[in-house]
C-alpha cells in the first residue's frame, strides 16, 4: 500500500493501484447488490412487502453503481473485473436487525469510498478524484436514507402491529418524494 507504483502506458494514465481500488470497490458495489438482494428476499419470505421491494431497488441501484465504475475503469483504459461474490447471508434475526445491518454498510462503503477519493487526490489522479465525486454524493444520500429507516423503528416501536406499521412507511420512503437516493436510476 504504500509504495505507489505508477503504471503509464500509452493506452493509459490510470496508475495500477488506483485501477485495483476501483475494482474493489466494484466488488463491494457487487456485495452491496447480493446483500440488499439477499435481505430483499427475507423480508419477503417474511411478510414485510414494502421492505422487501424498498431492497430489491436498493438492490438494483448497489447494481448501477458497480456497473458505472466498471465503465469508468475500462474507458480509462483499465481493465474492470467482475466480482466474485461469496458468503451471504440468508438469515436475519428481525426486521430491525436487516436495517441495522444496511446502515453498517452503508458507513463502510462510505468510508471506502473515501479512502479511494483520499489517494486519487494524492497521487494528481484528478479525473478518478472528480469522478468519484458522484459517489461521495450518493452515499451521503444513502446514508440519510438508512438512517431514516431506522428513525422509524424508533418513533412506531416494534410492539404489537409496530412490525405492520414500519412496513407500511418503509413502502413509502421508497417511492420517496424527496427519498430520491432509492429511486430508480435516470438515463444511466
Ligand atoms: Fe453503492
Ligand atoms: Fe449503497
Amino acid at each position: 500500500m504504500n509504495k505507489i507504483k505508477a503504471k503509464i502506458t500509452k493506452k493509459t494514465s490510470l496508475i495500477s493501484e488506483v485501477e485495483e481500488r476501483l475494482n474493489a470497490q466494484v466488488k463491494m458495489e457487487g456485495v452491496s447488490s447480493q446483500f440488499y438482494l439477499a435481505a430483499a428476499s427475507w423480508c419477503e419470505r417474511e411478510g414485510y412487502e414494502n421492505a422487501a421491494n424498498f431492497l430489491y431497488t436498493h438492490s438494483e441501484e448497489e447494481r448501477m453503481h458497480m456497473l458505472k465504475l466498471i465503465k469508468y475503469i475500462n474507458a480509462s483504459g483499465g481493465y474492470a473485473l467482475a466480482p466474485e461474490i461469496s458468503g451471504l447471508k440468508y438469515e436475519f434475526d428481525t426486521l430491525r436487525k436487516v436495517f441495522d445491518e444496511v446502515l453498517e454498510h452503508e458507513i463502510k462503503v462510505t468510508n471506502s469510498i473515501n479512502d479511494i477519493v483520499d489517494f486519487s487526490f494524492k497521487v494528481k489522479d484528478y479525473a478518478t478524484f472528480q469522478f468519484l465525486q458522484w459517489y461521495v454524493a450518493e452515499q451521503r444520500e444513502e446514508e440519510e436514507l438508512a438512517r431514516r429507516v431506522i428513525e422509524i423503528f424508533d418513533i412506531i416501536g416494534e410492539e404489537g402491529q409496530g412490525l405492520w406499521f414500519i412496513d407500511q412507511e418503509i413502502g413509502k420512503l421508497g417511492h420517496g418524494e424527496e427519498g430520491g437516493a432509492i429511486e430508480a436510476p435516470e438515463g444511466e
